[in-house]
């Protein structure tokens, strides 16, 4: 070999020229980009970051054009043993409705670039390198699908309560030429996995603020989602007495607010939101028969997360009693906190310091892929700084130069943890 890993770069105006022509798919008018999964635009995506892939001259290791079972996409860079576990890379595609540029489209276009560099550098790995976009990250059906469906972790009943329902989480699916009693094939077994690495934007302000050009992740916030429906009994809103109304929105709003109280007096290092209210009928003047609340709940550790989830179930259920409703949880999604590897963290900061970048370790607020995967193979995260803080929004935005570092870090971390042989 002609190289030392250090020596290799990645290619920056390539990297640069795919993430502009990534981002003007689903592009919006305020400069982001509304890109959820199973969408056209997702499919159009996916159709871009496999013509990336053959002609990068790697390997789309897909059973079918739009992916695996699950619709992962993956690009493979052969190692010395074809027949080797697989060490991956990767990120999403997807975003939540009017998101960023830069979410989950900077580590997959990250990972590709990575293999590009290594294949063109003439590095033949010991193990098999992937780069892998993974569907429905953000959840616009059920979060972390593809990762989950990969690595065992996903049910047959998660599939069966997506959230915008099972007749337009399958329409989406058909589009892929995907069923959902299919998704579970895109498992795999654990021994074929060598590790996993993902390249972030931090999404929250601590990096920015601190100027540390890098994030080592050490654990990942754990998440459960709750649908919340309170049933009461549609009244004519005008006639009907106050106290003698069912009123489901009452009840809806009285939780909403009684539960940010309890979060911030009870639960300051949890974060919830109410991310949806449906009302039915939902007109001004037929008392609300049915709320639908859209409850999420964030915390860093197992015991947190369970001690949250009483604290607002039983306050759900205060709330009801006191408007007269009844009172449905359903539980959408559930994901664990999760622990990077002791061993990937100290080589992630090797990496780091080696290239000159100052680091922090830090813990991560947002859901990722790596979590699918802490508990079955060597994982990481890096972050990167994100302008502001801001994310899921148009306004996400991380200068280039810190993408570029990333970039960089994940290719050197990959060579050092793959075991690619000098
Ligand atoms: C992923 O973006 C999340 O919801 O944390
Ligand atoms: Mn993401
Ligand atoms: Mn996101």
């Amino acid at each position: 070999m002609t190289h030392s890993p250090s020596s290799i770069r990645i290619n920056e105006q390539r990297f640069k020229t795919n993430f502009e022509a990534l981002s003007r798919i689903g592009a919006t008018a305020a400069g982001g980009v509304h890109r959820p999964a199973l969408s056209a635009a997702d499919l159009e995506a996916r159709a871009w970051f496999r013509e990336r892939i053959e002609a990068a001259g790697l390997e789309y290791a897909c059973q079918r054009p739009t992916g695996d079972a699950a619709g992962n996409q993956s690009a493979v860079l052969r190692g010395n043993r074809a027949d080797a576990p697989h060490f991956l890379l990767g990120s999403h595609l997807d975003t939540v409705p009017n998101g960023g540029r830069f979410d989950g489209a900077l580590g997959v276009l990250a990972a590709l670039e990575v293999l590009q560099t290594i294949k063109e550098a003439g590095y033949i790995p010991v193990v098999c390198l992937e780069a892998i976009n993974f569907t429905d990250e953000e959840g616009a059906h059920l979060g972390l699908l593809g990762s989950r469906a990969l690595t065992g972790k996903l049910t047959s009943a998660d599939l069966g309560h997506p959230n915008l329902g099972v007749e337009e989480f399958e329409s989406g699916l058909s589009r892929l030429g995907l069923t959902r009693d299919g998704i579970l094939g895109a498992y795999r077994e654990p021994g074929m996995i060598a590790g996993y690495l993902e390249l972030h934007i931090e999404q929250g302000p601590t990096l920015a603020e601190s100027g540390e050009e890098i994030g080592i992740v050490t654990a990942i916030v754990g998440i459960r989602r709750l649908r919340l429906r309170f049933i009461g009994r549609a009244d004519h809103a005008g006639t009907t007495p106050i106290p003698r109304r069912r009123d489901a929105g009452r009840a809806a709003c009285t939780f909403t607010a009684h539960a940010w109280e309890a979060v911030l007096r009870d639960f300051t290092d949890c974060a919830i939101n109410v991310g949806n209210m449906r009302f039915e009928p939902g007109i001004f003047n037929v008392v609300p028969a049915a709320v639908t609340l859209d409850l999420e709940l964030r915390a860093s550790s197992k015991q947190g997360l369970a001690a949250l989830y009483d604290a607002l179930v039983h306050l759900a259920q205060q709330e009801s009693k006191e408007a007269e409703v009844e009172l449905e949880i359903t539980l959408a999604e559930d994901i664990p906190p999760a622990t990077m590897h002791p061993t990937v963290q100290p080589v992630l900061i090797e990496c780091a310091v080696a290239a000159g970048y100052t680091y922090r370790s830090m813990p991560s607020g947002a859901g990722h892929d790596a979590q699918s995967f802490a508990d079955i193979c060597p994982t990481g995260m890096i972050f990167i700084p994100s302008v502001a803080g801001a994310s899921h929004s148009p306004k996400e935005f991380s200068h280039w130069q810190d993408c570029v570092n990333g970039a960089d870090l994940l290719l050197q971390a990959a060579l050092e943890l793959a075991h690619v042989p000098t």
